[in-house]
């Protein structure tokens, strides 16, 4: 099938850049939507710093101001991932540009700049979203609560039960239901990443949480690291002889119901192999 193809211009590309950067490349892995981004343009002011961005994060072109990307015509849609006093004119100007609009929360400064932005979008016909990935229902400023780093955190509390959660602990859900036997009450913790649950099973199978995928980024940093320092990082294939040792001992002791006694690899492979051919 043809996926259409939606050229987006990014404005900003720092922290939200890199967030959104990562999703927009992301997504076609995960989900098996028809429209599909295309990672067209960033926009920053910084000749130097927006250049390096958008060869880093893997985007095709740049411009030095953001008027220019609106401008171009190879745009559909417009991310804006700049500070929120900026956020009003960009998307207006999208809009009347005829881009889509994904704008960074909180959507503008005041109620009446949010209204300019939403008549332009609807009097352009253009599609509008704001990047609530997360939506909370209590505030609390952790710069000034010490000890908590992203502590954003909702609590329900209904007659029937109680959910919570924590931005700190984003795969899990606690729950407490008021219908639990006496004595066995109390808050669960339940994964709510699982399959049944909305988005999840475009991810990872059962038990594999949001959060798995950065451990290969990781591993892949080591790999990097190791071919330009000519150095193999650990784990490596030595390991995966030890691994391999072991792994065939519980065969051995499956298959005989003895204890096997390990030989032991100490680096030295000419020596191992002879030992271990004997
Ligand atoms: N959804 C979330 O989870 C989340 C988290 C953090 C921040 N935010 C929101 O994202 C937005 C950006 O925050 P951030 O933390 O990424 O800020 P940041 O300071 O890390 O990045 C802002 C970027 O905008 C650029 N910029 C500023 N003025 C510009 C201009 N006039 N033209 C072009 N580029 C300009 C800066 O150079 C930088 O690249 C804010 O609206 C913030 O509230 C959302």
């Amino acid at each position: 099938m043809n996926k259409k193809q939606v050229r987006v211009g990014m404005v900003g590309y720092k922290f939200m850049g890199k967030a959104h950067s990562h999703a927009f490349r992301d997504l076609p892995f995960y989900f098996d939507t028809e429209a599909v981004p295309v990672l067209q343009a960033i926009a920053g002011r910084d000749a130097a710093g927006v250049r390096e961005a958008a060869e880093k994060m893997g985007w095709a072109s740049w411009e030095t101001d953001w008027r220019r990307l609106i401008e171009r015509d190879d745009i559909d849609l417009i991310a804006i991932v700049t500070p929120n006093n900026t956020h009003a004119e960009i998307a207006i100007a999208a809009a009347q540009a005829g881009k889509h609009v994904i704008c960074e929360k909180p959507l503008a400064l005041t109620v009446g700049q949010a209204l300019h932005m939403l008549e332009a979008v609807k009097k352009a016909g253009v599609v509008h979203m704001v990047c609530h990935n997360y939506r909370l229902g209590v505030f609390e400023a952790t710069r000034s609560s010490r000890g908590n780093r992203a502590g954003n955190r909702f609590e329900i509390n209904g007659e029937k039960g109680s959910i919570r959660w924590d931005m700190e602990n984003l795969n899990h859900l606690q729950v407490y239901l008021e219908e639990d036997e006496p004595g066995l009450q109390g808050f669960r913790t339940i994964s709510c990443t699982e399959v049944e649950h909305p988005f999840a099973a475009a991810y990872w199978p059962a038990g594999h949480i949001i959060g798995y995928e950065h451990t290969f980024i990781n591993l892949l940093a080591e790999m990097m690291n190791g071919i330009s320092t000519g150095v193999s990082p650990s784990p490596n294939f030595e390991d995966g002889v030890r691994n391999q040792i072991v792994l065939e001992a519980v065969e051995q002791s499956v298959q005989t119901g003895q204890w096997v006694k390990l030989p032991e690899y100490t680096g030295n492979l000419p020596s191992f192999k002879e030992q271990s051919m004997r």
